[in-house]
């Protein structure tokens, strides 16, 4: 079983192995200090995890003792809303559950999101579990303690940083996915190998659908390890995890979600890519092979939104401060480096990469250059 240590301001395990499903009551039992004294578990899964998934977690955190209930709610993010989150305190506090007791997460982002953020507001907060079965939650987002829901104004507008006690990964779990859903898992994949390790983008070029599951999980949330513990509240380095996602987020509303995160994101990250080419920040090898290898994986690379559409909502993205934006630009395949630049600097510098590379290799142009664009990087480096 691979281990990794993730030290913020509540510490705690990642365990990935293949079927430890069937023994994370035994695993919480192991590892959650907080599960001493828990009577009762309450499942948050959907409703496709819970047919595939639900009766095998139910019965491991049962043969533990734990009094297992489980609360489904329809599968897709539009349930990671405030009314199903309410209803999820109020059926809480119907069963009695208690501070001492847990909530256990079990599927993607949206539910991991969801009873994460249920787990840090009911009675103050109460110890919760990630049990990701998408690729997209078992390399990104069930570690790092963001939690919340969507409002109608935008995603994930509602939230709080809170840790979970444990992340249990099985990579099994990935067989049941469609392609599409895969697909969008490896958008995040490939964000880690061009943020940070060019063995991990090479080993995804050579095995593409194939890659090794466990080394890829593990080496995807050792880097997000490495950038949490710095930057736990998103404050800086913390950033560099939105590799892609400016004009991704962009696309991800335009298209009023028929394009899922992962894919937006696709789209994103070769924007941003070409877009540094262009800039003569990264070399044009580099963004090739990056919209290369999400063309492998059967995911979107260019975007039907005008530019206009694109920067009117990048104008409104709440990572900006004030008339600047912080963007996240690859220098190599394996280096990014974050840049704060004003809005109508971003545009100039983004509209560069909406365009396609010429197939033939040849001059990239020089529409905008490197030392033209942001106040200089923030001393952020992957
Ligand atoms: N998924 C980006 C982050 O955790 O900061």
């Amino acid at each position: 079983m691979r281990e990794t240590d993730i030290n913020t301001s509540h510490p705690y395990k990642v365990l990935i192995e293949r079927g430890i499903l069937g023994s994370c009551g035994q695993l919480i039992r192991k590892y959650c200090k907080a599960a001493e004294k828990a009577e009762t578990a309450v499942i948050i899964t959907d409703d496709n995890v819970a047919a595939l998934y639900g009766g095998r977690a139910a019965a491991s955190l049962e043969e533990e003792g734990f009094r297992t209930l489980v609360y489904t709610v329809p599968n897709g993010e539009a349930s990671k809303n405030i009314s199903v989150y309410g209803e999820i305190l109020e059926y809480m506090a119907r069963e009695h559950v208690t501070r001492s007791d847990m909530i256990v997460d079990l599927g993607g982002g949206m539910t991991g999101d969801m009873a994460g953020f249920a787990a840090a507001t009911f009675l103050r907060g109460i110890p919760f579990v990630q049990i990701p079965t998408t690729l997209l939650a078992q390399v990104d987002s069930s570690v790092g303690g963001k939690t919340g829901i969507d409002l109608k104004a935008g995603k994930n507008l509602a939230g709080a940083f809170c840790q979970p006690e444990l992340v249990i990964c099985d990579p099994d779990t990935l067989d049941t996915l469609s392609d599409r859903v895969f697909a969008e898992g490896c958008a995040e994949v490939v964000k880690y190998g061009v943020l940070g390790d060019e063995k991990l983008f090479s080993h995804l070029e050579q095995t593409v659908k194939d890659f090794d599951r466990e080394y890829t999980i593990s080496r995807c949330i050792e880097m997000k390890r490495d950038i949490v513990t710095v930057d736990e509240f998103d404050t800086g380095l913390r950033q560099l995890l939105n590799l892609g996602h400016t004009l991704g987020h962009a696309a991800e509303l335009l298209s009023d979600f028929s394009l899922y995160h992962g894919e937006a994101v696709s789209i994103g990250m070769t924007v941003v890519s070409r877009a540094a080419a262009r800039a003569g920040i990264c070399s044009e090898e580099c963004a090739a092979r990056t919209e290369a290898l999400l063309k492998r994986f059967g995911l979107p690379t260019e975007c039907s939104f005008s530019p206009k559409e694109l920067f009117e909502v990048m104008r409104s993205d709440k990572k900006r401060k004030g008339s600047s934006i912080s963007l996240v630009i690859p220098k190599s395949i394996g280096e990014c480096e974050i840049r704060k630049m004003s809005l109508s600097e971003m545009q100039i510098f983004m509209e560069a990469g909406l365009e396609e590379l010429p197939e033939d290799n040849g001059d990239v142009g020089t529409a905008v250059r490197a030392e033209d664009i942001g106040t200089g990087d923030l001393g952020a480096k992957a």
